[in-house]
């Protein structure tokens, strides 16, 4: 994954740079200041691959929604299912397929990934941008509603997942939770996007689905004798938010 020198990103062009008050260095820290640390972070860490600039241009060009992993997010999939020496990881809501490529580059050539998508058309996007970056032997895409996939697979006695990431709708999370564990093993690591909201998931008051949807798994999650589990808020260019990261104990 480390790009040969000549294939080193370009910097893009510099912002305007009035100091750092407009940085907000010396005052209360703000999403502008959130993106421009993206940016600075992700022209070292995250060299332009190719064919993830496809990718997400294919995507941009069929409308799809620019929901996706940051780069330094999709660095740090990347880095995880290293870690954890995946073989077979499982993703919950591909969209155009960005996350998904990220994963596939952290596998060998026998690494295998079901993502699970519910839109047709977010489903063709990613085909194309699988084919496109020469990944369409390693990934299978299951259109249809992600809990419908996961109870079929349960059903089939699929052998389990070494990696799990959850980023579909937040309101079926502990449903997604709940069958992701019988796809587990001991050691399988889960890791569930977008599991802060800006801050409300601590509101018990909050009557949005999304909120309710990770209240309710964070209470499962608790009470889970089954697993370890952290959360760690995020902040950057997707604004704030956090991730959840689970493993099966054992
Ligand atoms: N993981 C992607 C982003 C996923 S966005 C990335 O980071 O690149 C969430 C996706 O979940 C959307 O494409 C949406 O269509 C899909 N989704 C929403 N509800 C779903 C459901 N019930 N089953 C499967 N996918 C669903
Ligand atoms: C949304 C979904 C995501 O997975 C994400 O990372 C950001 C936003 C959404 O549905 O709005
Ligand atoms: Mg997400």
């Amino acid at each position: 994954m480390q790009p040969a020198p000549g294939q080193r990103k370009k910097c893009r062009p510099p912002a305007p740079f009035d100091g750092a008050r407009s940085l907000g260095f010396d005052g209360p820290v703000n999403p502008e200041t959130w993106s421009r640390v993206d940016h600075y972070l992700s022209d070292l860490f995250v060299p332009d691959l190719p064919e993830m600039q496809s990718a997400l241009a294919a995507s941009a060009a069929a409308g799809l929604p620019a929901i996706h992993v940051s780069p330094l997010q999709g660095r740090l999939l990347q880095l995880l299912a290293q870690l954890q020496g995946a073989r077979r990881v499982l993703e919950i809501g591909t969209l155009g397929g960005f996350s998904t490529l990220w994963l596939a580059s952290a596998l060998g050539t026998e690494g295998r990934i079901v993502t699970l998508e519910l839109d047709p058309k977010h489903a063709e996007v990613a085909r194309g941008n699988f084919r496109q970056a020469g990944r369409a032997g390693q990934i299978e895409l299951r259109q249809g509603p992600a809990r419908d996939s996961l109870e079929a697979m349960v059903a089939a006695q699929e052998p389990p997942f070494d990696f799990i990431f959850i980023d579909a709708d937040k309101a079926s999370i502990p449903d997604y939770y709940r069958l992701a564990m019988q796809l587990s093993r001991p050691g399988t690591v889960i890791l569930t996007d977008n599991v802060v909201r800006k801050g409300a998931v601590a509101d018990p008051e909050s009557t949005d689905p999304s909120v309710i949807g990770v209240r309710r798994f964070n209470a499962a999650l608790a009470m889970d004798s089954r697993v370890t589990s952290t959360t760690i808020q995020t902040v950057g260019e997707k604004g704030y938010d956090g991730f959840t990261l689970t493993r099966v104990n054992g």
